[in-house]
């Protein structure tokens, strides 16, 4: 017989123990940050109980009147961050941002070019993921695996041959920009949709510190709202549309198109997100790029083949590190995770797909222990405890208390109002059952 005030206390449990455990590890997962204290308040208010279908002012429901003047107050912000003329807070991640411009800017048996998922794209850019609901034909770009970017004349030539309803650019292992001015002609040649999935560097975009695709060709600007853009879990679509009929796309893709009711808690927390983005996001932008070359050069001299070394191995929040010679993708980021260093295993660009269970990559992102306060001396001391685990085989077990007293130092948030509070308390609202 289940007991419910059991199962609840093991609900509980759990995630406390999850947070613990957080607190004293190194986060280093590319996709993933923490939130400021004032998103998290958003998280947990009423907004969270309601409904809002449609637009501001113009809903399927009554009691919006306050959701509609935050809505319209988080598009505002959201324009001004990016310098867009339209921003859609309503997605509920940025994969639902994603299906719903393929929804509405290419019909079934149409082609979109698009990046190759085992160069680095994201699956929902895969006719095999979310682009393969609306039944679309894909071909990729080819990819300069030195540069770890597409290939620019190969690009032109693709994109010229298949003329594609949609081109889409952006990765999941997003080193460098992706050269949108140099592919300006093949845009204007076949006259397509030019989209740029920003998920993983959008908070770089905000803070100026990386490219600013709407300004170099790019139509629509999708992403997720809680990566280098550390606001709460959802996605966004933001853009230059080239008249009301693209604008009108647009919003229909997010509603009726792929959504009933958006989450208004989170899209709150974007509002204050982007705020936040506008006072403390270019620091951050900056110091997470500082921190990223800094952790992949320190790793390069300790002994790691960390990619792209001719090119100063990154320019955003990622790098990529292949470890095949030492014991492979799976193996080595157990071993990091019994140590207390969080990361991910990732497919090479020359990884058969058969290695997708022990693939020869690791990547890391800077951002989320950027915003903990650490600073390019903690990425040479990140490096060496990656030595001692990956090269000198020490014990996991034992590493882990060196990491727990390094991390003890950097367990604050920063880059936002309330700098300094503490990301992992357990907020305990219900007390007692
Ligand atoms: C390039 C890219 N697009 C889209 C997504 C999907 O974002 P979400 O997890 O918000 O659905 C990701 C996730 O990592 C990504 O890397």
């Amino acid at each position: 017989m289940i007991r419910v005030k059991d199962e609840i206390k093991f609900v509980r449990d759990n995630v406390k123990e999850h947070t613990t455990w957080f607190e004293e590890s190194i986060p280093l997962i590319a996709s993933e940050n923490i939130i400021s204290p004032l998103v998290r308040e958003m998280l947990a208010t009423d907004f969270h109980n309601r409904y809002a279908e449609g637009v501001p002012w113009k809903r399927y429901y009554q009691g919006n009147l306050y959701v509609d003047k935050v809505e319209e107050r988080a598009n505002e912000l959201g324009k001004k961050l990016f310098d867009c003329a339209y921003c859609d807070t309503r997605p509920t991640s940025g994969t639902a941002a994603n299906i719903a411009m393929f929804f509405k800017f290419a019909k079934p048996g149409q082609t979109y070019t698009s990046c190759n998922v085992a160069d680095g794209a994201h699956i929902s850019s895969a006719k095999f993921g979310a682009a393969g609901v609306r039944g679309l034909e894909e071909v990729t770009y080819p990819f300069n695996v030195d540069e770890m970017n597409i290939d620019i004349d190969g690009t032109i030539k693709v994109i010229k041959e298949a003329k594609p309803k949609i081109a889409l650019f952006g990765m999941s292992v997003f080193l460098f920009p992706t050269p949108l001015k140099e592919l300006q002609e093949a845009f204007d040649e076949t006259e397509c949709t030019v989209w740029y999935d920003g998920a993983h560097v959008l908070g770089l975009i905000a803070g100026g510190e990386f490219q600013d695709p709407l300004k170099e060709g790019a139509h629509i600007l999708t992403g997720s709202t809680h990566k280098t853009l550390p606001g709460p879990q959802g996605g966004v679509v933001l853009g230059n549309p080239r008249d009301k009929k693209m604008e009108d796309k647009m919003n229909y893709g997010v509603f009726p198109g792929v959504l009933s009711n958006h989450h208004l808690h989170h899209m709150a927390g974007k509002a204050i997100a982007f705020a936040e983005a506008m006072e403390f996001g270019k620091d951050y932008a900056k110091d997470i790029i500082k921190n990223a070359q800094a952790l992949a050069q320190a790793l390069h001299e300790a002994g790691f083949k960390v990619l792209a070394e001719e090119h100063g191995f990154t320019k955003s929040h990622a790098l990529v590190m292949d470890v095949s010679e030492i014991g492979g993708g799976t193996p080595l980021v157990e071993a990091l995770e019994e140590a207390n260093i969080i990361t991910n295993k990732n497919l090479l660009p020359w990884d058969p797909a058969n290695k997708a269970l022990n693939p020869s990559g690791i990547r890391l992102g800077a951002q989320e222990c950027t915003r903990l306060g650490m600073g390019t001396q903690e990425m040479v001391e990140i490096a060496d405890i990656f030595k001692e685990i990956c090269i000198d085989k020490k014990d996991p077990k034992v590493v882990r208390e060196r990491v727990r007293s390094f991390k003890k130092e950097f367990t604050k948030v920063h880059y936002c109002y309330n700098d300094g509070a503490n990301p992992y308390e357990y907020i305990d609202i219900a007390g007692n059952i």
